[in-house]
């Protein structure tokens, strides 16, 4: 498996900076990466062409209809491919889920996140159901601020909404936000941790290319 789509109808959850960190640490071990940019402000496509370190192909895909077959495509050329998704539901979305390994719905810090996390989710059993088959997705907690009272109220609502979430957590950490102008990802310190366990989730749930060796 090693399609992974990013998804939340919500905007600014955090789902340029999940593509961003997966991408960054794939290719830098060397793995051939491709990347699908369906949101119309095109992000991760700049950053790639401006801040990325190691090669990643991009390709900014807005028409609804040329999501399949390009995955499809970049599929068969590439190792993994990563569909970055914009900040509302829109029918290039439903495809972006429809054609996952696994789908990741980054859920921060706020009430609106998990409402919009909690349609999500739902938008994804529908796809399921449509295709008849599995989209194994998770929730991703990122941006969170251990010990505060909203990171309690967080993972309360989340485990009342009975969501599947990450083991993972990441927390709001500059070097998660300076992979955007830097290209990299972190490698060590906390921020380095939980990217490297974050990796180690994905690739327990079959998410990452198939020789995928986890350097810890
Ligand atoms: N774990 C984190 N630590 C610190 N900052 C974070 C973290 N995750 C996201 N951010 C910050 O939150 C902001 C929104 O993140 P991001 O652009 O990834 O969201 P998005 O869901 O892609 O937004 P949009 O819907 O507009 O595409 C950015 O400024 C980013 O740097
Ligand atoms: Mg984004």
């Amino acid at each position: 498996m090693s399609i992974i789509t990013v998804a939340t109808t919500k905007g600014g959850a955090g789902k340029t900076t999940l593509g961003r960190l997966i991408l960054a640490l794939l290719a830098m071990r060397g793995f051939k990466v491709a990347a699908v940019d369906a949101d119309y402000n095109h992000t991760l496509t700049d950053w790639v062409t401006t801040a990325a370190k190691h090669p990643i192909t991009v390709h900014h895909e807005l028409d609804e209809t040329r999501i399949v077959p390009l995955v499809s495509e970049l599929h068969n050329s590439h190792d993994f491919v990563l569909i970055d998704t914009a900040g509302a539901a829109s029918q290039a979305t439903i495809f972006a889920l429809g054609c996952a390994d696994l789908v990741l719905v980054p859920i921060s810090p706020s009430s609106a996140d998990i409402v919009e996390g909690i349609k999500t989710i739902n938008l994804i059993k529908s796809a399921s159901m449509m295709l008849k088959r599995d989209v194994p997705a998770r929730v991703v907690l990122t941006a969170v601020q251990p010990g505060t009272n909203i990171a309690e109220h967080i993972e309360n609502e989340v485990a009342k909404a009975t969501l599947p979430v990450l083991k993972t957590r990441l927390h709001r950490l500059v070097a998660f936000q300076e992979m955007s102008f830097t290209g990299i990802a972190p490698t060590s310190g906390a921020a380095g941790h939980q990217a490297s366990n974050f990796l180690d989730d994905l690739a327990a749930l079959g998410g990452l290319p198939e020789s995928m060796k986890i350097a810890s």
